[in-house]
């Protein structure tokens, strides 16, 4: 059997979507329902939907033999797995963003307010740039309106958050969009997998 970890949402449907043009019954994943672990119509895979940010630690522990995640997510993670395919949906990019003169005015230590930590310190690290940042868990571009931070670093999809609330995207980080992950051991001793990761690759849109 093959396990797949799901982010829960979006991304988890459009998965589903790819799944089933490459052969997979998975009219059981469309209930409405709260269980957390479902199977396709031929029971050899099994499904288990997880909050984004835990699909890089089922996947890592092997618990899963792959999974669907955004790269913001795989990116703050950074964990030792594989990231064999780029789906192409779920499209968005990692940005600094605030009020035009942000940057410019901020003192010597720029504040930043971002749910993502790891990627903020490694971006602004590598420019060489002193910051104090701020975590946070989500509506992250109140902190420049309210005076929490200078900047924010967040996810862009739209645009329309952002100028809901006066502000703008000063730098791009990286672009993101959802990724396909493998457990280094399932890849090579898992059977099927592989045809599954080539299937799954010419159903891509
Ligand atoms: C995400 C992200 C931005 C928003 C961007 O938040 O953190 O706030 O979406 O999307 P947009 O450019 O299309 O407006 P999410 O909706 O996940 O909610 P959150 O504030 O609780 O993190």
């Amino acid at each position: 059997m093959i396990t797949v970890a799901l982010a829960k949402g979006r991304l988890a449907q459009k998965a589903v979507e790819v799944l089933e043009r490459c052969g997979l019954g998975l009219d059981a994943l469309k209930e409405d329902t709260r269980k957390l672990v479902l199977f396709d119509d031929s029971g050899e895979y099994r499904f288990v939907f997880v909050k984004p940010s835990d699909v890089p630690t089922y996947v890592e522990r092997g618990v899963a033999d792959f999974g669907v995640v955004g790269k913001d997510t795989l990116l703050e993670a950074d964990r030792d797995i594989y990231e064999m395919l780029d789906l192409g949906f779920g499209r968005c990019r990692m940005c600094v963003c605030g009020y035009p003169d942000s940057l410019e005015k901020a003192g010597g230590v720029l504040c930043v307010g971002t749910k993502y930590e790891r990627i903020a310190r490694e971006y602004f690290g590598t420019r060489g740039k002193t910051v104090d940042i701020i975590k946070l868990n989500g509506s992250v571009e109140l902190a420049p309106v309210i005076g929490l931070s200078d900047v924010i670093v967040d996810i862009v999809e739209s645009g329309k958050t952002l100028e809901a609330n006066g502000l703008s995207v000063l730098e791009e980080v990286c672009k993101c969009s959802a990724r396909l992950v493998v457990n280094r051991v399932s890849l090579k001793t898992k059977d099927g997998l592989l045809a599954l990761l080539e299937k799954i690759k010419e159903n891509l849109d």
